[in-house]
């Protein structure tokens, strides 16, 4: 008799875990498909400014090119709103990126997303997605 509840029990409790695991997988899916098809936005643009922190993105301007990165942080997707001698750092855990979104410290170890952008013709927009 005993051996029977702990096999119900061990069957319940590995549905459950099955269940947990479905659902995890399901929210990543969710959320990878919700930042891949994201539409264009139009914002203000300053060329003289370095470090520009605009809704979900960050437009950097170094050295004559405009990157335009995913202000989502590549660890657990805490937002980057904060440029330090010349480095974008997370608030949630220090994960460091130089301006290109390329890591410098962890925990984070994958690179930001470069989002496509362009220029406006009278420079004074910028168009962010895809
Ligand atoms: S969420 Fe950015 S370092 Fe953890």
């Amino acid at each position: 008799m005993a051996t029977n509840t702990r096999r119900t029990f061990l069957k319940i409790a590995a549905a459950g875990i099955a269940a947990i695991f479905v659902f995890l997988w399901n929210k990543l899916i969710v959320n990878h498909l919700a930042t891949s098809q994201q539409s264009k936005s139009v914002f203000p643009f300053n060329k003289n400014k370095t470090v520009s922190f605009i809704d979900n993105y960050i437009v950097v301007n170094n050295e004559g090119t405009t990157t335009v990165l995913s202000s989502k942080c590549s660890h657990l997707g805490c937002t980057i709103n904060n440029a330090e001698n010349g480095k974008l750092v997370c608030p949630c855990h220090g994960s460091e990126y130089d301006l290109t979104g390329k890591i410098l410290k962890g925990p984070a170890y994958k690179n930001l997303e470069i989002i496509p952008s362009k220029i406006t013709e009278n420079g004074q927009n910028i168009e962010i997605g895809s």
